[in-house]
């Protein structure tokens, strides 16, 4: 089987995101869409998220490949160099089938005349990888390959933590599946699974979680379908138990798409009297009612596409007992998943993220009921976004009292806590939970 056109798909994808900024999530699905073969399906996936993950690295080595730079209307060969290094420098796959592969797709992509050049470059490569790899790791960016600005926040933020932190944000993510608890206990869907061939293990930091040894599709998990499990990091299965949500309570989840915790609060307190679901952005909340559909728990939230920051459109005037603020952050804690933000953040983004995040804090805490509760999360490993933000936050109320969260959840913060990435084998959280007094 030919796997020309994956290869070609993989440099097209990363051309995408590398020089015109489209996320993963905006381009991918539509190119898989593409392969009807499972294996081509998978080997454009390993390729594009493997040469992102690579890219600060791979970049640099390329930069000393050639000899000047290709010119613009050649990016995308730029692109398919890239995939090629991968392939023979981080991937390690037998030469041959990279190297003849890689050519063939500069004829596809019509430029024949850059065959030579693949080959030449992709040849050397091969040829002067341990110097190369020396040469380029005297650059930050190239070693631990991360943008500059991440590194230099990282050591700032985390002076004893930023190394392990980078590591952490290259490696291949686990799969990990939060169980309904309402309809089927962890020991008893870990049986279900073991029968069907699906190893896995419990995480001991959620009670729900359950990661699996392999990534599987989720068609092939027993229950899928009909809401026994979802796929969802174990340090994001913390949300839902930390609001302390009970039957009864009035709930906001305050930016809610695509529902992952939406529907972890409804699996904890199936007696919500109300639960209303929030995001600004309509098309993705329509995943929430569908999340939800899957969970047997379809219609049970008002859905609402809104600026939660802008309460004068859309709230009752019914004070909230709990309110989710997931709020959207720089996403740094989980780029293991996200390899596409390495390129698309800024360092400029940083300080926008956290006016837009300080924003929503202050028009939510009014709807905020006395003696209610308000959990801030961000998957930022950011200080900016985290405990800095609350620390203003908190100096300019008198009616908020931080509600101390369990002492055993990542690393005590000036404000709330942070689950780094890496430890315990979770995506990098942050939590603070708010009460109203
Ligand atoms: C971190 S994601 C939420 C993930 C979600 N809670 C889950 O568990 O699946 C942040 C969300 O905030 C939404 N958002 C950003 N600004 C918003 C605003 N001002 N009002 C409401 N939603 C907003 C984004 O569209 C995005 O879906």
């Amino acid at each position: 089987m030919s796997s020309t056109l994956p290869r070609k798909s993989a440099a097209l994808l990363v051309q995408r995101v590398v020089d015109q900024g489209v996320s993963l999530g905006d381009c991918l699905s539509a190119e898989l869409d593409r392969f009807d073969d499972r294996r081509q399906r998978a080997l454009v996936q390993e390729l594009v998220y493997g040469t992102l993950r690579w890219f600060h690295r791979l970049d640099a080595i390329l930069g000393r490949l050639l000899s000047r730079p290709l010119k613009r209307r050649d990016r995308d060969l730029h692109a398919l160099l890239l995939v090629g290094l991968y392939q023979l420098l981080m991937l390690e796959m037998p030469a041959h089938a990279a190297l003849s592969e890689t050519v063939e797709v500069a004829r596809q992509l019509g430029k024949n005349w850059a065959a030579g050049l693949v080959n030449a470059v992709l040849r050397n490569a091969q040829r002067r990888s341990d110097e190369l790899l020396q040469a380029v790791n005297a650059l930050d960016s190239a070693r631990w390959s991360f943008p500059e600005w991440w590194i230099r926040r990282l050591q700032s933020d985390w002076p004893d933590d930023w190394q392990p932190i980078l590591e952490a944000g290259n490696r291949r993510p686990p799969m990990v599946l939060r169980v309904n608890l309402g309809r089927i206990g962890r020991d008893d869907y870990l049986e279900q699974l073991r029968s069907a061939g699906i190893e896995a293990s419990a995480s001991a930091l959620a009670d729900s979680a359950l990661q699996l040894r392999q990534p599987v599709a989720v068609e092939k998990l027993p229950g899928f379908a009909a809401g026994l499990v979802s796929v969802q990091d174990a340090a994001a299965q913390l949300a839902a138990p930390l609001l302390q949500v009970a039957d009864g309570q009035r709930v906001l989840d305050a930016c809610a798409a695509p529902g992952g915790k939406t529907g972890h609060l409804l699996e904890q307190a199936p007696g919500l009297e109300q639960l209303v679901a929030i995001d600004r952005d309509a098309t993705r909340l329509q995943r929430v009612e569908q999340n939800l559909q899957r969970l047997g728990a379809g219609g049970r939230a008002r859905l609402l596409a809104a600026d939660a920051g802008d309460p004068a459109q859309w709230w009752d005037g019914r004070p909230f007992d709990r309110i989710l603020l997931d709020a959207p952050c720089s996403a740094s804690g989980v780029v293991r998943r996200h390899p596409d933000i390495k390129l698309l953040r800024r360092d400029a983004d940083i300080p926008v993220l956290a006016r837009a995040q300080l924003r929503l804090l202050d028009a939510l805490w009014p709807l905020l009921a006395p003696g209610g509760m308000l959990l801030y999360a961000t998957c930022s490993v950011f200080k900016q976004e985290n405990s800095e933000l609350l620390q203003a936050f908190l100096a300019r109320r008198a009616d908020v009292r931080e509600s101390a969260l369990p002492r055993d959840l990542g690393r005590p913060q000036a404000i709330g806590r942070q689950l780094l990435p890496g430890e315990q084998d979770t995506d990098g959280f942050f939590y603070a939970r708010l009460q109203r007094i």
